[in-house]
């Protein structure tokens, strides 16, 4: 099956990588949010990524345009879907919004369209369940930032058929990515690792044994991360490091995995990183 259109759902953080990879590769996409202002947002950080590679000579002025032009915005499900080949959903990471959301766009797809969640870590085989066609369905995890990092998890429901995941994976290789296949758990295998080591590290600074500055220097320097897991969590956002920690603790029902009371605080306080210019550190 070959893959020309691409219908991007949430045009945030991810959703805006997804969308930029995927008219980089030659793809026609589509790109949906909610609001006009929303998917403003999200074509600012694109346009601003185009850009940034037109200054170091990566691409032309050319080839920055025709990227662009490849993007078309929508604020409603039914026409982002209608027509395409493959629909990737980004919105945020709950379940009961996957599921309407999900509902709205089997209902305006044709049969023969792939779903893909870039979930972080919720049930693909849950989400697969709201539409009628859960061998169509299957999870495509992307990392952050998208144009950077090389990575998919492609995740497999239930129901989901050989042919959708040998599909995704040609896809993921077509927008230069190197995709694993994993079998469906709470946060997959890269999150189940990493969002517990974050959230152990936000223990540690709770618990006062050194200042933000110094266990990402420690990480940095003596596990020769790129940024420290501080820093990682402003770049993820803390409210989705929060949402997948709690699915943790809700899944397993294991108390290793409570979230750090400090991380809930942040939240509440609307520190979430980068997106909202504070976390544990100041963006602004
Ligand atoms: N979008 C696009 N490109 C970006 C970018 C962004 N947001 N941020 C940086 N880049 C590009 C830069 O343009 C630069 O490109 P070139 O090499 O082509 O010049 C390159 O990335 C390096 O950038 P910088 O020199 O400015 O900064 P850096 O060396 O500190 O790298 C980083 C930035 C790539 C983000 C690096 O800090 C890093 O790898 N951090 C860890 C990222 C990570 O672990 N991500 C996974 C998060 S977990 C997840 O995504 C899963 C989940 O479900 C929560
Ligand atoms: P975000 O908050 O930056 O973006 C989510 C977007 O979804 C927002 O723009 C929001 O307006 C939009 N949205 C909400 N309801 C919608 C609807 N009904 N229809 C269309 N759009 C809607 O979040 P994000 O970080 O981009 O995360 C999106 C998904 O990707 C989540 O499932 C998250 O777990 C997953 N993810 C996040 C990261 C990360 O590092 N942030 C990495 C991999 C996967």
């Amino acid at each position: 099956m070959e893959i020309k259109k691409i219908a991007v759902i949430g045009a945030g953080l991810m959703g805006s990588g997804i969308a930029q990879v995927a008219a980089q590769s030659g793809h026609e996409v589509n790109l949906m949010d909610v609001e006009q202002r929303f998917v403003d947002r999200g074509i600012g950080i694109i346009e601003k990524n185009l850009g940034r590679m037109v200054e170091k000579g990566k691409i032309l002025t050319a080839d920055a345009d025709a990227i662009r032009g490849r993007i078309k915005t929508f604020l409603s499900p039914a026409e982002t879907a209608a027509g395409v080949d493959v629909v990737i959903e980004a919105v945020i990471e709950k379940m009961d919004l996957k599921k309407q959301v999900w509902q709205d766009l089997d209902a305006a797809a044709k049969p023969a369209t792939i779903f893909a969640t870039n979930t972080s870590g919720l049930s693909i085989t849950e989400i697969a369940a709201a539409t009628s066609r859960p061998e169509k369905f299957v999870g495509m995890h992307f990392f952050n930032p998208v144009p950077v990092m090389k990575l998919v998890e492609v995740i497999r429901g239930m129901e989901t058929a050989d042919e959708t995941v040998a599909i995704i994976k040609d896809l993921s290789a077509k927008l230069g990515k190197t995709a694993i296949e994993v079998k469906e758990a709470p946060g997959f295998v890269v999150n189940r690792i990493l969002v517990p080591m974050i959230n152990e590290a936000i223990f540690v600074l709770q618990e006062g044994l050194a200042t933000a500055e110094e266990i990402d220097q420690g990480c940095k320097l003596g596990l020769n991360h790129p940024i420290g897991p501080l820093a990682l969590a402003d770049l993820v956002g803390l409210d989705t490091t929060l949402l997948v920690q709690e699915h943790f603790y809700e899944e397993f029902g294991d108390p290793k995995y409570r979230p750090a009371p400090l991380l809930k605080q942040m939240v509440r306080a609307g520190r979430l990183g980068r997106k909202s210019g504070k976390g544990f550190y100041d963006y602004t």
